[in-house]
């Protein structure tokens, strides 16, 4: 076991670190208070190579890593989580889904464009009444003939409005259960898809939110994912690689915040000295240090067991679980650390409180997590290093 980042991983680490500080970092606060997200940035991460990462070279991608997607989420979050998910729903959900499962003529159709960043794609998967019992699914894909007729609605879809394509699970038979879900590329040009709704979100407000609406959309057959059935399995598949990258943005945005407390906490100066020499503060510094580096190595852990192709959901359910919670609780104390400048916009920390929330909750919540790890412990699955 070798503690060590390639040269390619290195590169990738300082290529989006340096993107971060100087071109996501100035307009941050502002793109969070008006919720958006320019297009330019979309189009200066895709030249960057961000929305295609671990794509293959052979369909416009940069064939990376688990590994260097980890290390770029990271670097992302640390500044602009709005940033990062939108690039890991592209990157871990659509990209990988669609070239793992997908058909050659479909990653020939999508995947040139999404590893460029021209076309951005979303993940249809939660519903109004959906949403930790995922195999609930209302939205109902029915066949006829060449085509399926897709009806339905999904809620809390990350990059709805500015997508060009969705992965939609339906149900194409009832009867069968979370075996009677399929899955299907979706084209937002066609009759019937309907962008709903845009949610007014606590954090990760410069990423878009949205209601789908499904309304008879006429979805060819040769848009379905794998065979009919294997939707539920697609979309716990490509989850279990999601829930790494929403990890590794859960890192970021702690480690974000510890950088930002560490620096005030060497600079404000109180009862003569800075406040970092104070015992309280160190303690608190010290802390933040361990949760952080426990969460990266768990974070790096599930990548590198992807990247060899050994079972990772179990670990990719760990690294979720923990460095979820640990977003949550090093940006509290950061903004401990910084008193009432911590409270105001201006000094970021409150911006990290109110993004780290969401990744308790998304692509599963810590309650699936728990469960996906506590059913992986009843099978007498090993995950432990001295297991
Ligand atoms: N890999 C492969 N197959 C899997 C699997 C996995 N990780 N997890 C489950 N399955 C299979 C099971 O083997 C089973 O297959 P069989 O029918 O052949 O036996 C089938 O799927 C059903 O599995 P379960 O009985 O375990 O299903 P369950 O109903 O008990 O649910 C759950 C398990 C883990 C709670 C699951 O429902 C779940 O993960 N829920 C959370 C959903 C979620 O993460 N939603 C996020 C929305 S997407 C999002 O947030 C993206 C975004 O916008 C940022």
């Amino acid at each position: 076991m070798e503690f060590k980042l390639t040269e390619e991983q290195e590169m990738i680490r300082q290529t989006a670190r340096h993107f971060a500080q100087t071109e996501l970092l100035p307009g941050v606060i502002e793109r969070d208070e008006k919720q958006s997200f320019p297009q330019e940035l979309i189009a200066r991460m895709g030249e960057l190579g961000f929305f295609g990462l671990m794509v293959s070279p052979q369909y416009g991608g940069g064939g990376m890593d688990t590994i260097s997607y980890v290390l770029l989420m990271e670097e992302l979050s640390k500044v602009d989580a709005s940033a990062s998910v939108i690039v890991s729903v592209q990157n871990s959900l659509v990209n990988w889904g669609i070239e793992t499962y997908g058909t050659e003529d479909q990653k020939q159709r999508y995947l040139p464009r999404l590893a460029r960043g021209e076309l951005i794609g979303a993940f249809c998967l939660s519903e109004p009444e959906a949403g930790s019992d995922a195999t609930q699914q209302r939205t109902t894909a029915q066949r006829r003939g060449d085509y399926y007729i897709l009806n339905g609605t999904k809620n809390w879809i990350t990059n709805a409005g500015r997508a060009g394509i969705y992965l939609v699970m339906a149900q194409t038979d009832p009867s069968l259960g979370s075996r009677g879900i399929s899955a299907f590329i979706v084209e937002r040009e066609w009759e019937g898809v309907i962008v709903g709704k845009k949610e007014d979100k606590l954090g990760i407000r410069g990423s878009d939110t949205h209601t789908m609406i499904f309304n008879d959309v006429k979805v060819p057959i040769e848009n379905r994912i794998g065979a009919e059935g294997f939707g539920f399995k697609f979309a716990m598949k490509t989850l279990d690689g999601g829930r790494i990258g929403i990890a590794a943005q859960a890192l970021g945005i702690a480690s974000g915040a510890y950088e930002w407390a560490l620096r005030y906490s060497m600079q404000r100066q109180a009862f003569g000295v800075p406040i970092a020499k104070h015992q309280a503060i160190a303690a608190k510094l010290a802390r933040m240090a361990t949760e952080i580096e426990a969460a990266r190595l768990l974070c790096l852990r599930a990548a590198s067991a992807k990247d060899r192709n050994q079972p990772y959901s179990l670990l990719a359910s760990l690294a979720k679980l923990y460095a979820s919670r640990t977003a949550v609780w090093t940006t509290s104390e950061a903004i401990q650390i910084h008193g009432g400048y911590g409270y105001v916009k201006e000094y970021h920390v409150e911006r990290l409180f109110r993004d780290a929330k969401i990744t308790e909750i998304y692509e599963g919540t810590s309650e699936v997590q728990r469960i996906v790890i506590s059913r992986a412990i009843g099978r007498g699955e090993k995950f432990l290093l001295t297991s």
